[in-house]
C-alpha cells in the first residue's frame, strides 16, 4: 500500500480477543519499529502551544503524551488490571493478544471550563490527527490495530503505569501480530454504516446578504 486514499481505506478497527489466562505467544512488535510509528505519528499538526505548567516547566508545544508498552509489558499489566476495583473488562483479552500497546493521552489547560475551551479543543484535535496518523502508518507497515478509549486504562490504571494524573487518555491504540492463530476477533460496530460524501460534504454557495 502506497498511497494515502490505500492506505485510509485499508486502516480498520481489528479486535483480538483471546483468553487472558493465554496470551499469544511471541516476541511482540521490536521497540524500534513501535518508535518508528510513534516518530511518523509526531508529525500530525498541532496549533498552540501547551501550557508550560503543564509541562513540568518544559515548553514544548506538543500537546500529546505517549506512554508505550511492549509485549512483555501488556502481559505483566494483566493482573495488575485485575487488581483494580472496577473490572478490566475486555481490555485484558486485549492485552493478551496485542504486540505493544500506545497509550495517547493530552494535557488540558488549567481552566475551569475545560470542555468549552477552544485551546483544549485544539488540544484534542491535534492528539486525534496524530493518533490518526499512527494509525495511517500501522496500516502501511501492515501491522493491525484498534483505536479503544481504553476503558480502564483512562484513569483508573494511570498509577501503576506512571501516568500523570492531570494527562487525559483519548486513545489506547492496540497493535495486533500477523498471525493471531485464530482468535476470536471482531470488527469496528460501525464500520458498516460508513456513509460517503454526499451525506456530510457540501460545497458552499455564498449566500446573498
Ligand atoms: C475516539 C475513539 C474512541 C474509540 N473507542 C472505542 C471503544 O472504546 N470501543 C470500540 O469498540 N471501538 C472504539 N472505537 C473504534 C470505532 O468503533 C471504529 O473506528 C468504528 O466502528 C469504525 O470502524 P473502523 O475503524 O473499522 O472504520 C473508537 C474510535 C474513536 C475515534
Amino acid at each position: 500500500m502506497d498511497r494515502i486514499d490505500d492506505i485510509a481505506r485499508g486502516r480498520r478497527t481489528l479486535k483480538l480477543l483471546p483468553d487472558p489466562a493465554d496470551p499469544l505467544p511471541g516476541p511482540g512488535l521490536p521497540r524500534a519499529r513501535v518508535e518508528a510509528l510513534v516518530e511518523s505519528a509526531g508529525w500530525a499538526p498541532f496549533h498552540r502551544a501547551c501550557a508550560a505548567a503543564r509541562n513540568g516547566g518544559d515548553a514544548a508545544v506538543e500537546p500529546w503524551r505517549v506512554h508505550l508498552l511492549d509485549k512483555p509489558a501488556c502481559t505483566a499489566l494483566i493482573p495488575r488490571l485485575d487488581t483494580l476495583p472496577k473490572p478490566p473488562g475486555k481490555i485484558v483479552n486485549m492485552l493478551a493478544a496485542a504486540d505493544a500497546l500506545v497509550l495517547v493521552t493530552w494535557l488540558p489547560e488549567e481552566e475551569e471550563d475545560w470542555a468549552a475551551s477552544e485551546l483544549n479543543m485544539e488540544h484534542i484535535a491535534a492528539t486525534g490527527a496524530m493518533i490518526q496518523t499512527l494509525l495511517l502508518a500501522a496500516t502501511e507497515a501492515g501491522i493491525g490495530s484498534y483505536w479503544s478509549s481504553g476503558g480502564v486504562l483512562a484513569g483508573e490504571a494511570f498509577g501503576m503505569l506512571g501516568i500523570d494524573a492531570r494527562e487525559r487518555l483519548l486513545g489506547a491504540v492496540f497493535l495486533w501480530p500477523d498471525d493471531a492463530g485464530g482468535v476470536e476477533s471482531a470488527p469496528g460496530k460501525l464500520r458498516g454504516q460508513r456513509r460517503g460524501p454526499d451525506r456530510w460534504a457540501r460545497w458552499v454557495e455564498i449566500r446573498s446578504p
